[in-house]
């Protein structure tokens, strides 16, 4: 890392977090804690010239081409400076043409096309790509809920990214493999991790400190022209890979499909090409079905069981993160909100009951649940159970 990098990371981890969190303070004060204009205008003008100041100094010094992790590295923290501009209406999309952070938009265009990735600060910046000092990971605030959070995102993340390489693994060997099997039982193993992780998050995230003080910070910003939505903890190809290769979600479903080309910059490069590659390979539950049709052989009941658990496990991650974790911090808290506020409340931009109704959709797609109006694969799945002797859902 060039000298001038160094400084400004040393500025995100140290005086930027003490900034943050003493507008924080005083927005938490107030009687409508949504609010923040007209609070802390000091504090505001510190940290946009501090930052600006910084940034100014690296776009002078170029491209110093110090390789993918640094460059990687270096957007993240314009990104934090940005999506912090933004939380505090320093900045705001829709009061803007474009963004007045030139000079960060400069830079973050800069190394964001360079690298082939969003010019935004990302998921991977605050989760599987951020550099722990003494103990200290990257964040916005030093309030608790913002770590907790942080901490369970990355947990499920690298949980789920463990039952996705499983799951491609299963591919190459073929279903019939005795290894298979092994992978399999990763892949249930992995995903009970993520079940269990949601299951700690929602019971101690604190949802009052989540939506006024950790959400507000995932906020879609303006960068140059163009407005680039917030930071969810879906921007990985692991999630993708296990709908992809279970079959539960095809990639040539509309609304699917264009999920996923909406969201390819947001990831990190090798997960593109890993979501690239999954795109092309034919999915495990067609291949379970097909070999129904072939003669009865001793490998297909273990095999098929643990499948059909596996998808169950994926289903009750998605219903976990539908009915809990959206419902408690997001819709519950958006419907108490004050009305002049209510735009403001997704990280991506659409209308509130508009995200619900797609999330909702994409639960039932995972879950295999019976619908009519969309495709699921309910029963092609029921279909597998009754091979395999199994009446319920609930195995
Ligand atoms: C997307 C809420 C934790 C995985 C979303 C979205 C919301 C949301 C509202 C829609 C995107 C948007 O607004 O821009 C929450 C809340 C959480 C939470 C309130 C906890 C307090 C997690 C965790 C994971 C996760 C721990 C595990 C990796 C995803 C995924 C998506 C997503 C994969 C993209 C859509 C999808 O493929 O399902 N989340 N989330 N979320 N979240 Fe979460």
């Amino acid at each position: 890392m060039s000298p001038l990098a160094v400084q400004f990371d040393a500025w995100i981890r140290g005086p930027f977090v003490d900034l943050n969190d003493k507008l924080e303070h005083l927005y938490w004060q107030q009687q409508d804690k949504a609010n923040v204009e007209g609070v802390g205008e000091t504090l505001k003008a510190q940290l946009l010239e501090e930052g600006n100041q910084l940034i100014q100094a690296l776009l002078e010094e170029g491209n110093t081409d110090e390789g993918f992790e640094q460059a990687f590295d270096l957007l993240g923290n314009v990104g934090l400076f940005m999506a912090a501009c933004r939380r505090h209406e320093i900045t705001e999309p829709s009061r803007e043409k474009v963004s007045p952070l030139t000079q960060a938009s400069a830079l973050a265009m800069h190394i964001g096309a360079s690298l082939g990735v969003t010019p935004r600060f990302a998921t991977a910046h605050l989760t599987t790509h951020n550099r722990a000092i003494n103990g200290v990971y990257k964040r916005f605030t030093s309030h608790p809920a913002e770590r907790l959070f942080i901490d369970y995102n990355t947990q499920a993340i690298l949980a789920y990214k463990r039952a996705s390489e499983s799951l491609m693994k299963v591919h190459h060997l073929g279903i019939s493999h005795p290894m298979s099997l092994v992978l399999l039982k990763q892949v249930k193993q992995a995903l009970l991790e993520v079940i269990e992780s949601n299951r700690e998050l929602f019971k101690e995230l604190d949802t009052e400190a989540f939506f006024y003080v950790v959400r507000p910070y995932y906020k879609p910003y303006r960068v140059g022209k163009e407005v680039y939505r917030g930071a969810n903890a879906g921007d990985f190809a692991g999630i993708n890979v296990i709908d992809m290769m279970l079959g539960l979600c095809p990639a040539n479903d509309i609304s699917y499909g264009q999920m996923l080309v909406e969201k390819f910059l947001y990831m990190m490069p090798e997960d593109q090409a890993t979501l690239r590659e999954c795109m092309r390979t034919p999915n495990l539950m067609d291949a379970f079905l097909s070999a129904l049709k072939g003669p009865k052989s001793d490998w297909f009941g273990p095999a098929c069981s643990l499948f059909v658990q596996v998808c169950k496990l994926h289903g009750d991650t998605a219903i976990q993160h539908h009915n809990q974790l959206v419902e408690k911090y997001i819709a519950k808290p958006s419907q108490a909100m004050q009305q002049q506020h209510l735009s403001k409340v997704t990280a991506s931009g659409p209308p509130i009951e508009v995200l619900l109704k797609e999330l909702a959709d994409l639960r039932d797609r995972r879950a295999a649940a019976e619908r009519d109006d969309i495709f699921t694969r309910h029963h092609d799945l029921k279909r597998l159970r009754q091979a395999i002797g199994i009446k319920h859902e609930a195995i």
